[in-house]
């Protein structure tokens, strides 16, 4: 499996990808904006046969509140249920991040996640040091709250 930026002809399988893994859904002209606005922030993970297998879809913030810095926004992330725990979430993240602060000089990385995901907790805080700024009560469509987290991009 290889971890390579997201292109436009990749839009649809990645939106295939969110809709197997996620009920936070997305329009594909939400997709394309993301790939036509930020190209260098979005990433796939190819298997052997060009199967989109997994997607960090991200953004740099726009409505930046008055003395806040610029930052990235972790839009969406998934991974194929039989390609888990293999790092292709850690690596799809790492190479955003690198991308948001190298090329957009972004000074953090915010994201929401919600509260039972134990999973990508895991992966956001244990593995690649994020931590939780807050909560947003009712966030999700179905009630739930979420974490709202950050990871400082600054060396
Ligand atoms: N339980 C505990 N820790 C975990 C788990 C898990 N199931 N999965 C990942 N981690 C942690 C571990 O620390 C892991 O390191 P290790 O394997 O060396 O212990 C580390 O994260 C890196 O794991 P990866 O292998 O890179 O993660 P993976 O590729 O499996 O993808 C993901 C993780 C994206 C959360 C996957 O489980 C998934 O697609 N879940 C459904 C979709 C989802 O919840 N996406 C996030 C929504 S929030 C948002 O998009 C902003």
């Amino acid at each position: 499996v290889s971890i390579r930026p997201a292109r436009a002809d990749d839009l649809t399988a990645m939106q295939a990808c969110n809709l197997q893994n996620l009920p936070e859904n997305y329009t594909m002209r939400y997709y394309l904006y993301h790939a036509m606005t930020w190209p260098s922030l979005s990433y796939v993970a190819e298997d052997a046969k060009g199967r989109i297998v997994g997607y960090v879809l991200a953004k740099m913030e726009e409505d930046i509140a008055p003395g806040d810095e610029p930052h990235g926004h972790l839009t969406s992330i998934s991974v194929l249920r039989s390609y888990r725990r293999l790092g292709l979430a850690k690596k799809l993240m790492l190479q955003s991040q690198d991308a948001m602060a190298s090329i957009y000089k972004a000074s953090y990385v915010s994201l929401h996640v919600r509260k039972s995901n134990r999973a990508a907790l895991s992966l956001y805080r244990d593995s690649l040091g994020f931590t939780v700024q807050g909560i947003e009560k009712k966030y999700y469509a179905d009630g739930e709250d979420a974490y709202a987290m950050r990871l400082s991009l600054k060396q």
